[in-house]
């Protein structure tokens, strides 16, 4: 049982210490200074995956490590994450250090914001992601992916990291808002790509170095506004309604009768803008990787393709006959899991497992390792969509595949992304086989989200 200690706050040390030898799950040592900190920082900027794995062989599947004067729980167990997630999910918040610096991007989004404000903001959105909303987008996710398929040809090699950026983001802003943002993709790419990249390394590097990451990311951060804020503005400029969520946040009004301030509203655009596209478009990519490497799992994908499709373009209605598809983006998203981690922070006193977890201790749930337990996932590394056979999963711990996340904060934008995963592959399939060009080096990067380092150069070929 874990070891309570009460007292008060200026006991706190004291407390500390005596959870850390009593009640903490093992764990690295402290680190004693600027040293100790620019190494761990230099190691786990350049291979976070395999740092977080090393510790993991180390101290097992919870460890603590004392960092910032508050502690850092890292989970891999379904189990612990389950309660964190999900049963003491109350207990929990989202105000933790990850997140602050995505809040200068996001502003008061549905990601980040907590509490009240996040149950009422969650209440007007949903209505967006909704069963009978989904099916209407469907037409639109196969018309913007024919769309992208009609300007390639065989031959040609394209990097498909930045087609499905391309592709993701039209989606997006099409059935969401209503947007056409073909003509602003670059401005988009270019900034979100200085931002995540550039997260870790704003970490590093002072903010009053001259065009450094800082500096770089308040750029970012301007062109993204702007973009935005013009599909506000263009919207109230027409003088026309559409059933869109933009529409929604637009009509919106507060019990006293106010409405949203565009800077709410752009705080909920910016944040299911990023979200919504960049997370997909990464899991599209390393589907279509895998693909690559599996001639066998592609062979019985096109199989299914024939029979079900038979080369006409897929509907929403095609989905439940699309099963090995459906398979197969779910795999490629426990290999590469586009959002690695989430994160909270203990509101009040709690346990995971028998640990002890302090209020204000950080929690880290590290989904890439989760997908990766060897006890749930057996030869972990292999890409096999046969894991996703309805009665194998069926016995599968509770978040042991967690792409989405778990709990009241997962992610709302799944079934969308699930629909589209499903749509934009079954379509893109049956136009080109997508092969990796010869020597290209694959390498995911761990930033905000799990991308491709150095893009995805395929060769498109006729299927
Ligand atoms: C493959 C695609 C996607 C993946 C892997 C993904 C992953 C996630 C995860 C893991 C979370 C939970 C974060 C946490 O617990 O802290 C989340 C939340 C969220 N996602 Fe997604 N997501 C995807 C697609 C989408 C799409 C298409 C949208 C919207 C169009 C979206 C919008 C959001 C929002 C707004 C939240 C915050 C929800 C809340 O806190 O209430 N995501 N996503």
């Amino acid at each position: 049982m874990p070891i309570r200690v009460h007292g008060p706050p200026c006991r706190l040390r004291l407390r500390r210490v005596t959870a850390a030898a009593l009640a903490t799950p093992p764990g690295p040592p402290a680190r004693r200074g600027p040293w100790d900190d620019a190494v761990y920082f230099t190691r786990f900027f350049l291979d976070p995956l395999g740092f977080v794995g090393e510790r993991f062989e180390q101290y097992g599947d919870i460890y603590y490590a004392p960092s910032g004067g508050v502690g850092l729980y890292v989970l891999r167990d379904p189990e612990h994450i389950w309660e964190v997630l999900v049963r003491d999910a109350a207990k929990y918040g989202k105000t933790h250090s990850a997140l602050r610096q995505l809040e200068g991007v996001l502003g008061e989004g549905l990601l980040t914001t907590d509490g009240d404000l996040w149950r009422r903001q969650r209440r007007l959105v949903q209505p967006a992601f909704g069963p009978k909303r989904l099916a209407e987008y469907a037409a639109a996710f196969v018309d913007e992916c024919e769309r992208t398929a009609r300007g390639w040809y065989p031959g040609q090699v394209r990097d498909l990291s930045r087609e499905m950026m391309d592709l993701t983001l039209r989606v997006v802003c099409r059935t969401l808002f209503g947007h056409d943002v073909s003509g602003q993709t670059d401005v988009v790419w270019g900034a979100i790509k200085t931002l995540t990249t550039g997260f870790a390394a704003a970490r590093l590097v002072p903010g009053w170095v001259p065009g450094g990451p800082q500096a770089r990311s308040e750029q970012a951060r301007a062109d993204l506004d702007e973009v935005v804020m013009g599909m506000i503005a263009d919207r109230r400029a027409s003088g026309q309604s559409h059933p869109d969520l933009l529409q929604r946040l637009l009509d919106a009004r507060d019990e006293d009768g106010s409405a949203l301030t565009d800077v709410e509203i752009r705080d909920q655009l910016l944040t299911l803008f990023i979200a919504g596209h960049e997370t997909t478009s990464h899991a599209l990519t390393w589907t279509l990787y895998l693909l690559s490497q599996h001639p066998e799992v592609e062979a019985e994908l096109r199989r299914e393709l024939r029979e079900t499709l038979g080369g006409r373009p897929p509907r929403y209605d095609d989905l439940p006959n699309l099963t090995y598809t459906r398979m197969v983006f779910d795999e490629a998203m426990r290999l590469f899991p586009p959002a690695y981690t989430v994160a909270r922070r203990a509101e009040a006193d709690t346990v995971i497992g028998n640990w002890e977890v302090p209020k204000g201790a950080e929690v880290i749930v590290w989904i890439y390792r989760a997908h990766r337990l060897e006890r749930v996932w057996p030869e972990p590394e292999r890409f096999d969509p046969e894991r996703f056979r309805p009665e194998a999963s069926a016995v599968r711990p509770k978040c042991a595949y967690l792409p989405f996340g778990a709990g009241p904060r997962a992610c709302i934008g799944k079934v969308f992304a699930q629909v589209e995963g499903q749509l934009l592959l079954a379509s893109l399939l049956q136009h080109f086989h997508f092969e990796l060009e010869a020597g290209h080096p694959v390498e995911p990067l761990p930033r905000i989200t799990l991308s491709p380092k150095h893009g995805m150069r395929m060769v498109l070929t006729e299927v």
